[in-house]
């Protein structure tokens, strides 16, 4: 019995980690702007908060850009 139990609990930890982790990506156009991008500062030069096309207020504050945004993938993009 108490196998089982331990067993349960390990399958729990990543499953929380997934479910946490939001496992979400939001695409944007894989237009010449953005593939150009490959870095969070080139983006921020874009979306930064005084800059062109800020982000808006509700937006999640971090930086890391890539964990949850990704090139919408197209048919000839090699993804
Ligand atoms: C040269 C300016 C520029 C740069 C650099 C840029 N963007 Fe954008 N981004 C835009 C514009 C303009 C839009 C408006 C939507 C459109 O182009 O259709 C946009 C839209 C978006 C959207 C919203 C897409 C949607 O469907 O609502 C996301 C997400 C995004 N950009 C993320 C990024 C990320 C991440 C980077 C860095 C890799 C980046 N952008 C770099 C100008 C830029
Ligand atoms: C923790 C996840 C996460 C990170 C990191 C992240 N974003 Fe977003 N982003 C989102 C979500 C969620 C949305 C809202 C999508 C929707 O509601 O349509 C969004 C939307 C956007 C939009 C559309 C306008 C808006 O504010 O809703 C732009 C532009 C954008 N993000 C750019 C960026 C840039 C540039 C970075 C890096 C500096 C970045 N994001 C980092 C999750 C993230």
């Amino acid at each position: 019995m108490k196998g089982i139990a331990y067993f349960l609990l390990i399958l729990t930890v990543p499953l929380t980690l997934y479910l946490i982790s939001g496992d979400k990506v939001i695409y944007y156009p894989p237009d010449e702007q953005h593939l150009e991008a490959q870095e969070e500062l080139a983006c921020l030069g874009c979306h930064g908060d005084d800059e062109a096309y800020p982000r808006l207020d509700k937006h999640p504050p971090k930086d890391e850009c890539f964990i949850c945004h990704k090139p919408k993938p197209t048919p000839g993009n090699g993804q």
